[in-house]
């Protein structure tokens, strides 16, 4: 039913510099596989084919990923070295992949706009690679799918935090219909833990409807001078209906260097398999 499912990948990534000085950071391996392959493995079960990728300078590594390497590809040919390929190239054959550019870095709600093009006008997910979820049965997203069609409004994925963790997220208030399903009535972004409605963080999955577009066009920019899709949310839910969800499984914050390391161990002990 959602078949597109938006990468925004245009950001910095300075957290992690050097390392992200001339690579992505969505290419940064959890063990051996770049975190944007975990997120499009994640869409793909979530039974979406069509992934839009919205990037920016210095993030042809990504566009390459999703593509036959025919060098290498011909070099290992036949040798038991090719096993190393197999989910990448499994990946490949169930998707398709568009790319357009975000030409100023000018927020998530800014990258999301620039991504109206590869998305036209119906509902789609959205994976912010750098949230690496891990879950044994249905991943965040293919959970979010479900909802989706119980209730056709946008939904978004959230988790509690600790109360002094605030400032890091959007955070939002709601009433609950039942356990870990809220009908968003406020949203605020990155608040002091003073002035947060609660302690529900939004972290990096999405469904959305497709008139997400023309609210953010009018958005005007809001904390730290970005185009916050905090602010566009809240607009959708003050005109209609936005669900949060508090998830099951695991979510690591791959946009930190403690979240990263901690997700290299558990991908390493628990996920890891060796070819
Ligand atoms: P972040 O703020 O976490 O990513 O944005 P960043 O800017 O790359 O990281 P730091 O803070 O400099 O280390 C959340 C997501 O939104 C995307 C990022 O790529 C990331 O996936 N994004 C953000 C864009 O695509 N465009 C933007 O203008 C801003």
């Amino acid at each position: 039913m959602i078949k597109k499912c938006l990468f925004p990948v245009a950001g910095y990534g300075t957290r992690f510099l050097p390392a992200t000085k001339s690579m992505p950071k969505e290419m940064l391996p959890v063990v051996n596989k770049p975190l944007v392959q975990y997120g499009v493995e994640e869409a793909i079960q979530a039974g979406m084919n069509q992934m839009a990728m919205v990037t920016g300078r210095g993030k042809r590594a990504i566009t390459d990923h999703f593509d036959i390497s025919y060098e290498l590809e011909h070099q290992i040919a036949g040798s038991t070295k090719e096993n190393y390929l197999a989910s990448i190239r499994e990946v490949i054959d169930q998707a398709s992949f568009t790319m357009t550019r975000q030409r100023e870095m000018k927020g998530l709600g800014h990258a999301i706009l620039t991504g109206e093009t590869l998305i036209g006008n119906e509902p789609f997910g959205v994976v912010l690679s750098d949230d690496l979820c891990i879950n044994d049965g249905d991943g965040v997203l293919a959970q979010m799918v479900k909802l989706y069609k119980q209730f056709r409004c946008s939904i978004i994925a959230i988790q509690e935090v600790p109360n002094d963790q605030t400032e890091k997220y959007g955070i939002i208030a709601g009433e609950a219909l039942k356990e870990g399903l809220y009908r968003v009535d406020d949203m605020v972004e990155k608040p002091k833990p003073e002035d947060a409605p609660s302690n529900m963080a939004i972290i990096g999955r999405y469904i959305l409807t497709p008139d997400i577009f023309d609210i953010l066009r009018e958005t005007p920019p809001g904390k730290g001078g970005e185009i916050q899709l905090t602010d566009a949310l809240l607009t959708q839910a003050q005109n209609g209906c936005v669900m949060a969800y508090a998830f099951k499984g695991r979510r690591f914050d791959c946009g930190s260097v403690d979240g990263f390391v901690e997700a290299t161990n558990y991908v390493y002990e628990n996920v890891y398999q060796e070819v």
